[in-house]
């Protein structure tokens, strides 16, 4: 189709502000396309109309502002926070909703919906109050580092026009005894004072004491300390605790969190349209987007942004010479080497037939012969021959196996 790239550039700007008659013009220029037989443009508008989709399902449908329900104070940029008594140090940190601009992470649909129900209970309590139905008011996200979790706990804050108040683990941790403590108390009594989500950040930290032999007192105080003030702030105020490493968490305080959501790593859609949402302003094709995903099986979003970032930089510097995208991959996977499959990355390092039969063969990427010579900068028929060497080479020998 002629002039598709600004079309597609006006669909993405109509797209930043989904009206309902945009999506429909879209889906009709989508169906109009395919029908054409042009599937490759219409596959690129399904992929921005699911985005769009995705980014406005984890919204609430209506946020009624939750300033009126939650009770207390208004916290201002600069009210005094807590501090350790023997060390100054600040016990925590405040955030503004209009520091935090950050859009929605990605999740897939579970997920996305049990964000959205979380956020639709916390912007109704007053609505659930009257019915005599007690919201769940402390939410505890756990998964893999860089999975998004504080990303998506900065922005439910966001979403619920609530300051965020951080609590500072290590500046929380203090080597007098009782101190850790007392801390802890005046911490959420704080919090319970003024309209804010606290923020409990990779929390597991005060699990490090258990490490001392010497701190088995100290710890037991840290943990009823924890439970106590848990306790008493779930009918104040909205707590969300996030963890990399659940096991390491006390299980009562464990239990003390009404809603435990596990945030997982991207399913191979899901890393398609985090690779989509960290490409503009550089205009990837949509067959790069899904190799990238494709590459990043098991990996996090952090991940995936990390390695678009080295995607637009060899896109930046290639001086007239087109850089392909196998080479930026197999770059990546040198210089990251713990973040990539051992499987992906042994592919990518393997032989032209070798790679190009897996690309071929797998049905999420869904290439064809034409898609895999544009990646790998060799015309279909060179492809076509590549794999054919292949399978004539395992035929005859029988040493490499049908799968690669
Ligand atoms: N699911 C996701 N969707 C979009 N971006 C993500 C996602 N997961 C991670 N990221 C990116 O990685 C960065 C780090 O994620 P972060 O929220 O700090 O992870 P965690 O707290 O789980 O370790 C985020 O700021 C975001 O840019
Ligand atoms: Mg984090």
């Amino acid at each position: 189709m002629d002039h598709f790239p600004i079309i597609q550039a006006l669909c993405r700007a109509a797209l930043s502000q989904p009206s309902p008659a945009v999506r429909k013009q879209i889906e009709r220029l989508r169906d109009a396309l395919k029908e054409k037989g042009d599937t490759k443009a219409a596959s690129v508008l399904a992929g921005m109309l699911t985005t769009a989709e995705r980014t406005s399902e984890i919204s609430p449908s209506r946020i009624v502002q939750s300033r009126a329900q939650l009770s207390g104070e208004t916290l201002r940029p600069n009210t005094p926070v807590p501090v350790d008594r023997e060390t100054s140090a600040p016990l925590a940190q405040l955030i503004f909703p209009s520091e935090t601009r950050l859009s929605a992470p990605l999740f897939n649909d579970t997920v996305s919906k049990a964000v959205r129900a979380v956020l639709e209970e916390w912007s109704n309590l007053e609505p659930l109050a009257e019915v005599g139905v007690q919201a769940a008011k402390t939410c505890l996200l756990y998964g893999a580092p860089g999975t998004g979790k504080t990303r998506l706990a900065l922005w439910m804050a966001a979403q619920l026009e609530l300051p965020i108040l951080l609590a500072r683990i290590d500046g929380l941790v203090s080597s007098f005894l009782g101190t850790t403590a007392r801390n802890i108390a005046n911490l959420f009594t704080f919090a319970n004072r003024y309209r804010c989500v606290l923020l409990l950040d990779e929390f597991d930290a005060f699990a490090k004491l258990r490490d001392d032999p010497q701190e088995v007192g100290e710890i037991k105080r840290v943990v009823n300390a924890l439970l106590q003030n848990l306790d008493s702030r779930r009918d104040v105020g909205l707590t969300i605790g996030i963890t990399n490493h659940p096991q390491l968490l006390d299980s009562a305080v464990w239990r003390r969190f009404e809603v435990q959501l596990e945030v997982p790593k991207p399913d191979f859609d899901v890393r398609v349209e985090i690779a989509r949402h960290f490409m503009p302003p550089v205009n990837a094709p949509e067959t790069h987007l899904r190799m990238i995903a494709w590459f990043t099986d098991g990996a996090t979003g952090a991940e995936i942004e990390t390695l678009v970032r080295t995607y637009k930089k060899a896109m930046a510097v290639q001086n007239g010479e087109e850089r392909l995208l196998l080479d930026t991959l197999r770059q990546f996977a040198t210089l990251n080497s713990g973040r990539i499959d051992a499987t992906r990355k042994e592919l990518i390092f393997s032989s032209n037939g070798v790679l190009f039969r897996t690309m071929k063969e797998d049905q999420q990427l869904g290439f064809s012969l034409e898609d895999i010579g544009r990646i790998a900068g060799k015309d279909k028929s060179t492809i076509a021959r590549n794999i054919k060497t292949l399978e004539k080479e395992s035929d005859g020998s029988g040493t490499v196996s049908a799968h690669g």
